[in-house]
C-alpha cells in the first residue's frame, strides 16, 4: 500500500477511535480510558497529521479549536422561527393549558413530555451529510449570529455522524438540531474563580457567560470554557421530522447526541405534576440550574393542529419555579476572604427555611451591592436561593422597623489578620497576603494547575487533604513534601505518591514565565508573566522592578505595575520567593530585547495573510518592538490587510490609516 493511503488509513481508524472515547467522555460521562491514554491517542492522529497536512479533514477531532479570532459575526435567518415559550406558575394555569390543548384538538387523550427547563441559551445547529455546517444562536428568532467555529469546541457536540448510523436511527443525513447550550456549574464557578484572580470581571450567573462565552471572537477561549449542549428538537427543512416528539429524542440519543436523561413521556397532567414536584425537590442536585420543567405534546400531528400564538407554540408550556426566598432579619455582616482573596460581604441572618434547606448566610457581593440596596444591620430582607448558587439578599423589606446601624468597610482579613487593600477603581476590598489561609487550596491549585506548573494529579482532592493536615502551608512547601507525607494520606498507594513527587520534580523544569504567573499576583496572568519574563530575564530583576520600571513592559499599565509592586513589599510574599528559588525553580530566563524599530507603532492585522497565520506575523511585530491591537482607531499606525479584509480595512480607509500588505510588512520588520 502506498504510504499515503497508508497514514490516511490510520489517521481515519484513529478518528473514529477518539470520537468513540469522546461521546463515552462527554456524552455518557462514561470513559473507559484515562486522560492520559485519550492525549495519546490525539498526539498521534496530530503527528500524522502534521506529516499529512493535506489529508486533514475538517471533521477531524483535531480540528475542534482550528480557528483564528474573527471580527464578527455574520447573521443567518433561521429555517423556521425559533420560538419561546408561556410560561405558567401554578398547577391552576397549567389545568387551563390541558384543557384549550383538549378543546383544540378535540381529544381527551393526549400524551406529553415533560423536559427540564434548561437555563442556557437556545442554539441551532445545521448537519449536511452528516457532517456540522453550522451553529447559529436564536437571535431576535428570526435571524441569528453564526457562532460556528465557537459552536464546535463544545465536546459534547459531534462533528460528524456517520451515515449508516444516522440512516439506523431513521435521521435524515441533512436536518437541523435545536437545544439548550449551557454552562455547568462547576465549570461556571472554576472559571470565574480564575477571572478573578486576574482581576477581570465575573459573570453574575452560568447564562450570562454562556452567552458571553459563545459569541467570544476567540475560539481558543471558548473552548476552555467547558460548555455543554442538549439537543431537543429536530427538523428537516424547518419542519418537525419524527411523529412523536419521545421518538426525536430517543433517535437523537442513538446518533450519538447528549440528550438530558431527565425527561419522561407521561399520559396525563397527573403525571406532569407529579413531574414537576420531584424536580422541584431534586434540583439542587443537577450539575448546572434549570429555572422550570418544559410539557410537551408528544404528537407531532397534534402539535401542527395547535399550532401557534405570536411567538409562542400552544403546543407546549413551561412551568417555571417560584424564586425560592423569604423574608427575615439581618444581625450581622461580615468580611469573609474567599479562594482568591476577595472580602465578599456575608449577611449573618436570623436563621430561615427556604425550599428545605436551612439558610443563616447570604451574600451581599459587594460594597456597591450594599449601597444599592441601601442596606443596614438589623434591617428585615428578602434572601433567595437559585440552583447551587450561593443564597443571596435580594431587597430590603421595608414594611419592618428598620435597622440603624451603617454597614462599615473591612479593615482587616478576618482570617489572617492582615491589612486588606483596594485598588483604587475597582469595588473589591482584597487580602494581598499570598500565604493566607483563606486563600490557601485556590492558590495551590492555581500554581499547580496545567498551565501553570503543570503538577498532574495534584487536584482539589489531594490539595484539600495536604492544606487540612498542615502538610502544605504555601506553594513552597509543595517542594518540600516527601513520599512518607503523601503516603499517609487517604486513597494514596506508593504509585500514585510517587507519580505526584515526579511531577512536582519535573515541574521545576518550568521557565520563568510560569513561575511568576504561579504566584498568582493580582492582574499578572499568563501573557503579562511572559512579558515580564522576557522583560527583566531574572525574578530578583523582576522582586526590585519600581512601578515606573515596571511600566516599561509591554501591556503593564499603572495598575498592574501597583499590584506587583504591593506583591513584593509583603514580607511572608518575598520569603516565599525565596523559598522557591531554594527549591530550586527557574529564576533566570531569556531576557528577550524586543527590536526598537517599530517602537510606539500600533498594528492591526486583517483578513488572511498567504505566508503567516496571524499569531506569526502579531509575534513578528511584537519582535521588532511594535504593539498589535484589534480595532482599528485613530491611534493606528498600519493596518496589514490580507485577503478577505473586511470591515477594519473599509475604516482604516475612512480614518485614513495607512494600509499595507504582507511585503511591506516583512520589510519593516526586517
Ligand atoms: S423547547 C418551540 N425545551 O426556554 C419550543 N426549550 O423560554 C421552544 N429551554 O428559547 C423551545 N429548556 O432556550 C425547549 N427542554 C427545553 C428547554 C427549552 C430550556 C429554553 C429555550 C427557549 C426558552 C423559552
Amino acid at each position: 500500500m502506498p504510504a499515503a493511503k497508508d497514514a490516511e488509513k490510520k489517521m481515519e481508524a484513529l478518528r473514529e477511535k477518539i470520537r468513540h472515547h469522546e461521546h463515552l467522555y462527554y456524552v455518557l460521562d462514561d470513559p473507559e480510558i484515562s486522560d492520559a491514554d485519550f492525549d495519546k491517542l490525539m498526539q498521534q492522529l496530530k503527528n500524522l497529521e502534521s506529516e499529512h497536512p493535506s489529508l486533514v479533514t475538517p471533521d477531524s477531532p483535531t480540528q475542534r479549536v482550528g480557528g483564528k479570532p474573527r471580527e464578527g459575526f455574520v447573521k443567518v435567518a433561521h429555517s423556521s422561527p425559533m420560538l419561546s415559550l408561556d410560561n405558567t406558575y401554578n398547577e391552576e394555569e397549567l389545568r387551563d393549558w390541558e384543557r384549550r390543548v383538549h378543546e383544540l384538538t378535540g381529544r381527551s387523550d393526549v400524551d406529553y413530555v415533560c423536559e427540564l427547563k434548561l437555563d442556557g441559551m437556545s442554539l441551532a445547529l445545521t448537519y449536511e451529510g452528516g457532517k456540522l455546517q453550522s451553529g447559529v444562536t436564536r437571535g431576535d428568532g428570526s435571524v441569528g449570529e453564526d457562532v460556528t467555529l465557537n459552536v464546535r469546541t463544545v465536546r459534547s457536540i459531534p462533528l460528524s455522524i456517520p451515515k449508516e448510523r444516522l440512516k439506523k436511527a431513521g435521521i435524515p443525513a441533512d436536518f437541523e438540531v435545536r437545544g439548550e447550550l449551557l454552562m455547568p456549574t462547576a465549570s461556571f464557578k472554576k472559571i470565574n474563580e480564575e477571572r478573578e484572580r486576574q482581576g477581570l470581571p465575573t459573570f453574575a450567573n452560568p447564562r450570562n457567560f454562556t452567552a458571553g462565552t459563545v459569541r467570544q471572537l476567540d475560539p481558543n477561549i471558548t473552548a476552555e470554557r467547558r460548555m455543554d449542549y442538549f439537543p431537543y428538537i429536530l427538523l428537516q427543512n424547518g419542519r418537525t421530522y419524527f411523529e412523536r416528539h419521545s421518538k426525536t429524542l430517543a433517535a437523537l440519543d442513538a446518533v450519538g447526541f447528549k440528550v438530558n436523561p431527565n425527561h419522561k413521556l407521561v399520559h396525563s397532567m397527573d403525571e406532569v405534576w407529579s413531574f414537576i414536584q420531584t424536580w422541584e425537590e431534586k434540583r439542587d442536585s443537577l450539575p448546572y440550574e434549570i429555572d422550570g420543567i418544559v410539557i410537551k405534546v408528544d404528537r407531532t400531528g397534534l402539535q401542527d393542529e395547535l399550532g401557534f400564538t405570536g411567538k409562542a407554540p400552544r403546543w407546549a408550556i413551561a412551568y417555571k419555579y417560584a424564586a425560592r426566598g423569604g423574608i427575615t432579619k439581618l444581625e450581622n455582616i461580615r468580611w469573609q476572604t474567599g479562594r482568591t482573596g476577595k472580602l465578599t460581604p456575608v449577611a449573618e441572618l436570623v436563621p430561615i427555611l427556604i425550599g428545605g434547606t436551612t439558610v443563616r448566610n447570604a451574600t451581599l457581593h459587594n460594597m456597591d451591592e450594599i449601597r444599592r440596596l441601601g442596606v443596614k444591620i438589623g434591617d428585615w430582607v428578602r434572601v433567595e436561593r437559585g440552583g447551587d448558587v450561593i443564597p443571596k439578599v435580594v431587597e430590603v423589606d421595608k414594611d419592618h422597623p428598620r435597622g440603624e446601624k451603617d454597614v462599615e468597610d473591612p479593615v482587616k482579613c478576618s482570617v489572617c489578620g492582615s491589612k486588606v487593600v483596594r485598588t483604587e477603581g475597582e469595588v473589591d476590598y482584597r487580602c494581598v497576603n499570598a500565604d493566607c489561609p483563606a486563600k490557601l487550596v485556590g492558590t495551590i491549585l492555581h500554581f499547580a494547575s496545567r498551565g501553570v506548573m503543570n503538577i498532574d494529579g495534584m487536584g482539589e482532592a489531594l490539595v484539600t487533604q495536604l492544606t487540612e493536615r498542615g502538610l502544605v502551608k504555601n506553594v513552597a512547601d509543595i517542594y518540600k513534601l516527601s513520599k512518607t507525607d503523601l503516603l499517609s494520606l487517604e486513597r494514596m498507594g506508593d504509585k500514585s505518591a510517587q507519580n505526584v513527587l515526579d511531577e512536582i520534580q519535573n515541574s521545576k523544569k518550568l521557565p520563568l514565565e510560569r513561575v511568576i504567573y504561579g504566584l498568582g499576583i493580582r492582574m499578572v496572568g499568563e501573557r503579562t508573566a511572559q512579558f515580564l519574563a522576557e522583560h527583566f530575564g531574572s525574578m530578583e530583576a523582576l522582586e526590585r522592578a519600581s512601578v515606573e520600571e515596571l511600566q516599561a513592559v509591554d501591556e503593564v499599565g499603572p495598575r498592574i505595575a501597583e499590584s506587583i509592586v504591593e506583591f513584593f513589599s509583603i514580607p511572608a510574599n518575598r520569603r516565599l520567593v525565596e523559598r522557591l528559588g531554594e527549591a530550586g525553580l527557574a529564576f533566570k530566563g531569556k531576557k528577550k530585547e524586543r527590536g526598537t524599530m517599530l517602537a510606539g507603532k500600533t498594528f492591526v492585522l486583517t483578513g488572511m495573510l498567504a505566508k503567516y497565520t496571524r499569531d506569526e506575523a502579531k509575534k513578528m511585530i511584537e519582535d521588532a518592538g511594535g504593539k498589535v491591537t484589534g480595532s482599528v482607531s485613530k491611534k493606528t499606525d498600519y493596518v496589514v490587510a490580507g485577503a478577505d479584509a473586511g470591515s477594519k480595512l473599509d475604516k482604516a480607509k475612512e480614518l485614513g490609516v495607512a494600509v499595507i500588505d504582507e511585503k511591506e510588512m516583512e520589510t519593516l520588520v526586517k
